[in-house]
């Protein structure tokens, strides 16, 4: 039973009206599971056409929220995007606290809700805005990139975000137009060195860590290897660069979703998160899904109960300060007026740049 409303009966009309999905999802969800999910989708459907809201819920979502129940699906750089252009008085973000923010910076007239305030991200919390006044003022003159897994306070700072789908972009335009030949690329170290391998602008990094990702290693690819052969292992650039080496691709969670739609692997391995390859198992059911389980605790606390409520009873409101809101903007709205890439960005590990290192902060 959701907190704010009464026990939701699976009835013939629930049953009905979500029988496309359920056959859709039939494969990632128990008979048993369905007759509590379906109620609730249904409900949550009717409730964003009463209130004029949308979902936004990214790759990491769990499949019954991210088919059942999201508007707008994608990585981080497509829901951003999404934010900007969607028109509905409500943005309901399945995701975590920076990617709610990010809607809120670009939408300032709407209501953004996030279902569980504690969904954060240990990007995020390693790094304030604190922190990058002080890189400023160590290398003066030069622009500062943040990852949009920041808060809006350290994206303030900046003078461009960038997601994995197009970081390499985003650092060779600033320095171009800064005319530097070094950038400041923050807060994911993984993420910057994957970036120094495929581009002549220097970087200088931050040690932040994505905690899903980093815990992949080389031995883990090998292991994987010997076990499935044929298989194709995708990997996220926020994991070490020797996982990254060892994979046949190497791209953003929409990179990897896009491989599977347009290449159908017979087998594949999604190094990232846990729940994006049940969501792209639902897409493509003649690929087999080898699963390393690596969750990340953050966008698991979102859940189809606390989506219900957020929207039954108008919370969890994500505020940014107006000042900081504006200065926020102007970093996510350069990189969004970016032209978009043709296709996802794909990691390309230049194997002469092998020598190519990042200076830490
Ligand atoms: P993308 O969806 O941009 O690839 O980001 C992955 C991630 O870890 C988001 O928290
Ligand atoms: Fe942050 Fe990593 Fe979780 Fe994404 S997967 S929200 S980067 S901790």
């Amino acid at each position: 039973m959701a907190d704010g409303s009464v026990y939701l009966p699976f009835t013939d009309a629930v049953e009905t009206a979500t029988a496309p999905l359920w056959q859709k999802l039939r494969t990632r969800v128990t008979p048993l599971e369905w007759r509590l999910q379906a109620p609730l989708i249904a409900e949550i459907n009717r409730l964003k056409r009463e209130k004029n809201a949308v979902i936004l819920a990214h790759n990491y979502m769990t499949p019954e929220i991210f088919h059942g129940v999201g508007d707008f699906i994608g990585d981080s750089l497509g829901l951003a995007r999404e934010a900007a252009r969607c028109e509905a008085a409500v943005i309901v973000q399945a995701g975590v606290h920076f990617m709610a923010e990010t809607s809120k910076v670009l939408c300032p007239d709407k209501r953004v809700l996030i279902p569980d305030l504690r969904a954060g991200c240990s990007l995020a919390a390693s790094i304030t805005a604190a922190d990058v006044r002080l890189i400023k003022q160590r290398y003066p003159g030069l622009p500062v990139v943040t990852y949009v897994n920041t808060t809006a306070e350290v994206k303030a700072e900046t003078d461009i975000c960038c997601t994995s789908a197009n970081a390499v972009q985003v650092v060779e335009d600033i320095a171009r137009e800064f005319g530097v030949d070094r950038v400041i690329l923050l807060p994911d170290e993984f993420l910057a060195r994957n970036v120094a391998r495929q581009t002549d602008v220097g970087i200088i990094a931050w040690q932040g860590r994505c905690e899903v990702h980093e815990r992949f290693t080389a031995a883990d690819i090998a292991e994987l290897r010997e076990a499935w052969p044929n298989a194709k292992i995708l990997a996220h650039p926020e994991c070490p660069t020797e996982v990254l080496e060892a994979a046949d691709f190497a791209g953003s969670t929409a990179a990897m979703s896009d491989y599977v739609a347009q290449r159908k692997p017979r087998q594949v391995v999604l190094i990232t998160e846990c729940s994006m390859a049940d969501n792209v198992a639902c897409d493509s059911p003649n690929t087999e899904f080898v699963r390393p389980c690596n969750l990340c605790p953050h966008m698991k606390r979102i859940t189809l109960e606390n989506i219900h409520d957020a929207l039954l009873l108008d919370r969890h409101e994500v505020l940014v300060e107006p000042s900081i809101a504006e200065r926020a903007r102007a970093a996510v709205q350069r990189m969004i007026d970016l032209p978009p890439p043709a296709v996802p960005a794909r990691y390309d590990l230049v194997k002469a740049r092998h020598h190519v290192d990042v200076e830490l902060i």
